[in-house]
This record gives C-alpha cells, structure tokens and sequence, in this order.
C-alpha cells in the first residue's frame, strides 16, 4: 500500500522525506488556505519535495469552469493529480479530463455507489472519507471493503485512496482492507513508528551491552 501525506505544509512533507516511507501527497482547499502561500507555487514546491503523485483540488463547481481550472492544475508539474469533487459536475469534469489522458482523484466519496459512478468515469483514484463516516457513527472501513469488492468484480483499475485517516489503527485496517493507498497527517504517520516494546527492547539491548563492552573501544 501506498502511502501518501495529507498536508501542504512543507516541513512536515520535507521530514517526511526523509523517512523514505512517503509514496505521495494530497491536498485539499483547507489544507492550502492554512499555508496561506499562492496555490500554484505551493503545489509547486510540494512537487520539488515530494517525487509523486500530488494532488490538487478544483475550487470551480461547474464542469466547464472544473475542466479548465483542471487542465492548468496539470501544467503546473507532471506528477499533479486533479481532484474533483464526487458531483454529477465534479464527475463530467472528470470524464472529459481523463479522456484527455490527465489523471483525477474524486474525492469526498461517501458510498459504494458513489466510487462505482466514479470508477465508469475513468477516475484515477477514488478518495473514500473514512473518519468523516465514523464521525456520524458509520464504519467508515466497511467502505474500503465494499469498493474493493466492486472494482474487482468488474477489473476497474481506479486506485482506492483511504482518506480522512485519524489513527495508526485506520492504517493498518485500510492495508488489510486492500486500499492501494492510503493518505494521513503528519502526525499519523509519525505514531506508526512507534511500539513501546521497540522503545522498551532496545533500551534494554543497549544496556546489556554496555554492561560488558562500554570500555571495551570500537574495531577500526
Ligand atoms: C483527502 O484527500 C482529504 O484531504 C483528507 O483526507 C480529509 O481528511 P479530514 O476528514 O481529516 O479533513
């Protein structure tokens, strides 16, 4: 499983970097008006620090305004992802731009029926919200489940990206759901790392050691 940061800001997309475990980034209006840098530029840089799949949400609601607004999200690098929202509008959007060969992430899907509509329009990825389900008491995983079942039933290749991830659990549930991706906060992905029993292990393997060799000096 893929996995990508939810985030626009760039000191946690360059940390993550680091840790060599970020496959992809995907943003949202919210996250972007928080960094309060201009769009482009911030996506732009997010492309510079990131090497894959970014995406970039339309603020147009109409499809016409959708499609342009989606072709010059695409120019501004390569690896841009187009998100539109699931809408009757957002999925024309998404029809036309995928017949030109750019690629789409619908986002906000809330429902089986809704990733199978996106899936015939030829959308790249399909965003299923899983904490905003669990929010309104629906198990938002249950999602996972059923769309993977449908685009196997009928070889859809629509990636299905677990969106809207509050917790390491919600991880290794979306994994073990088949989710082909999976997007979370920063600090989601910073709790994956750790186990007590790591901390715990290792504190004791050091101290072990250091009881016969501490004065013993390193081999060259
Ligand atoms: C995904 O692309 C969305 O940006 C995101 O996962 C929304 O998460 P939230 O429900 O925590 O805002």
């Amino acid at each position: 499983m893929k996995i990508f940061l939810d985030t626009a800001n760039l000191e946690e997309l360059r940390k993550g970097a680091e840790w060599g475990v970020v496959d992809g980034v995907t943003t949202n209006p919210t996250l972007i008006a928080r960094e309060g840098a201009p769009f482009a530029d911030q996506i732009r840089r997010i492309c510079d620090i990131i090497p894959g799949d970014v995406s970039a949400e339309v603020i147009a609601t109409g499809a016409a305004a959708m499609i342009l607004e989606g072709r010059e999200l695409a120019r501004i690098h390569p690896n841009v992802v187009i998100k539109c929202p699931l809408t009757q509008e957002g999925l024309r959007a998404t029809s036309a731009l995928s017949k030109e060969g750019l690629r789409v992430n619908v986002t906000l899907c809330f429902s089986a029926a809704q990733a199978l509509l996106a899936a015939k329009a030829g959308a790249y990825i399909v965003s299923p919200f899983i904490g905003r389900l669990d929010d309104i008491a629906q198990p938002g995983m249950e999602l996972i489940d059923d769309i993977r079942k449908i685009y196997s039933n009928y070889g859809y290749k629509t990636q299905i990206l677990a969106a809207s991830i509050r917790s390491p659990l919600h991880v290794a549930q979306a994994a073990m759901a088949g989710a082909d991706i999976a997007t979370m906060p920063f600090k989601v992905l910073e709790m994956l790392f750790h186990h007590p029993l790591t901390d715990k292990g290792l504190e004791q393997f050091l101290k072990d050691y250091n009881r016969v060799f501490q004065d013993t000096p390193a081999e060259p």
